[in-house]
C-alpha cells in the first residue's frame, strides 16, 4: 500500500520538473544560448571545410597531371631564334585586343593536348612575341613551385592567352626546389630572376605565385619607375587588401629595382613574411610601392591547404633590415639539377 507521504513526494517531483521545463522554455537566456550553439555549431562546419578543401583525389590526379605536363618536351614547339626579324612598330600604349573582366572559368578537365595546339604560336620554354608590333616591355614571370601540378596546369592555361592579348614580349619561368629543402618563396624568386636573366635582358621581372588567376586583363603587366604590386583584390580576401604593406602573391620589380634592394631575403623558409620583408627592403631605401584600382587588379585563388605558417617569420623580419646587404640575390649559391624547355614555360630545378 502507498503510504499518503510518498505519494506526495512523487507529486512534487513531478510538478519540479514540469516547471524546470517550462521555466526554459520561456527564458530568453535558453534561446540565447540555443542559437549561439547553432553559430559555434555553424563556424565549425564552415572552418573545417575551408581546411579540407583540398581533396585527397587531388593527390593522385596530380600526379597524372604530372606525366601530362612533365613527360612532353620540344615535340610540340618551335624554338626561339633571337635573330629572327622583330617588327619595327611600337604596339599601341593599350592593346587593341583586352577584354576586361572576365571570371576565369575553372576547369579540372582542361585537355592539355588541346592546350598545347591551341598556344602553338608560344615558343618553346613558354616564350612569346606579338608578331605585329613590337612589345613596350620584356617581361619574364617568376613563378615559384612546389607540387601543384593540377594549380600549374590550370594557370598556364589561363596565362598565355591573357598575356598574348597584353601584346607582351615574355617568358614564363617555373622554378621548383629539392624536394630533401623546406619550401622557400624568397630564395626561388632570386633564383629565378637570376636564371631568367641569364637569357634575356627583361624589362621586368613579375613575381606570380601559382594559385593566382588575374581576372581583367586591363591589370597590365608591365613595370613602372617605382615596385608594383598588382594582387590588390584577391577573391579570398573579399577583393579588399589584407593589409596596406602586403606585397605578396603578385608583384612586380625592374632589373634595377630589384638589385637597389638585393632581392629577397633567402632566409624565410616555410610559409610567409619573405614578401613582409620585402616591404621593408623598399621602404629601407625609400621606394613607394605603386597599385592599380581595386577593379582591374582582380584575382580569382585556387583553392589549396593552408600551409603552416612559419614561427620564426615575425623574429625575421624584426631583423631583416641588418642583412639587406648580406642576404639576398647577389648572396646566393645554388646548383640547377634540372632545366627544361618545355612548350608552354621553362622548367628549372635547384638544390642548395
Ligand atoms: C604573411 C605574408 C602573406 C600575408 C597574406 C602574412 O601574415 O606574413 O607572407 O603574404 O600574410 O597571406
Ligand atoms: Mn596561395
Amino acid at each position: 500500500m502507498i503510504k499518503h507521504h510518498e505519494i506526495l513526494k512523487h507529486e512534487v517531483t513531478v510538478t519540479k520538473e514540469a516547471s524546470f521545463w517550462r521555466q526554459l522554455l520561456v527564458s530568453p537566456r535558453f534561446y540565447f544560448a540555443f542559437l549561439f550553439i547553432q553559430v559555434f555549431i555553424l563556424a565549425t562546419f564552415i572552418s573545417t571545410r575551408n581546411f579540407t578543401n583540398y581533396d585527397p583525389m587531388l593527390v593522385i590526379k596530380d600526379q597524372k597531371v604530372q606525366e601530362e605536363l612533365f613527360n612532353n618536351t620540344g615535340e610540340h614547339c618551335l624554338a626561339w631564334n633571337t635573330s629572327e626579324p622583330a617588327p619595327e612598330t611600337k604596339c599601341a600604349i593599350i592593346s587593341p585586343y583586352l577584354i576586361g573582366y572576365r571570371k576565369p572559368v575553372i576547369s579540372d578537365e582542361i585537355n592539355w593536348e588541346d592546350t598545347l595546339q591551341k598556344y602553338n604560336s608560344v615558343r618553346c620554354g613558354g616564350r612569346f612575341r606579338p608578331s605585329n608590333c613590337k612589345a613596350r616591355q620584356k617581361v619574364a614571370l617568376l613563378i615559384p613551385f612546389r607540387d601543384r601540378y593540377e594549380h600549374l596546369k590550370i594557370f598556364i592555361h589561363h596565362i598565355h592567352p591573357f598575356l598574348m592579348r597584353q601584346q607582351l614580349e615574355y617568358g614564363i619561368y617555373i622554378i621548383d626546389l629539392d624536394e630533401r629543402i623546406q619550401f622557400n618563396r624568397g630564395l626561388l624568386l632570386n633564383v629565378a630572376f637570376l636564371e631568367a636573366s641569364k637569357e634575356f635582358d627583361y624589362d621586368c621581372y613579375i613575381f606570380h605565385d601559382v594559385d593566382l588567376l588575374p581576372e581583367n586583363d586591363y591589370n597590365l603587366y608591365r613595370c613602372s619607375d617605382l615596385p608594383r604590386h598588382m594582387s590588390v583584390a584577391v577573391d579570398k580576401f573579399n577583393y579588399k587588401l589584407p593589409y596596406v604593406e602586403i606585397f605578396g602573391g603578385v608583384s612586380a620589380m625592374t632589373k634595377e629595382q630589384i638589385l637597389f634592394v638585393n632581392g629577397f631575403s633567402n632566409k624565410f623558409s616555410g610559409w610567409g613574411g619573405e614578401d613582409d620583408d620585402m616591404y621593408n627592403r623598399l621602404k629601407f631605401r625609400h621606394m613607394t610601392v605603386l597599385r592599380s584600382m581595386n577593379d582591374v587588379s582582380k584575382y580569382t585563388m585556387l583553392k589549396h591547404k593552408q600551409s603552416p605558417p612559419n614561427p620564426k617569420r615575425f623574429k625575421l623580419i624584426s631583423t631583416g633590415m641588418k642583412r639587406v646587404g648580406k642576404d639576398g640575390v647577389k648572396n646566393l649559391k645554388y646548383k640547377v639539377m634540372k632545366r627544361t624547355d618545355y612548350p608552354l614555360y621553362t622548367y628549372v630545378k635547384i638544390t642548395l
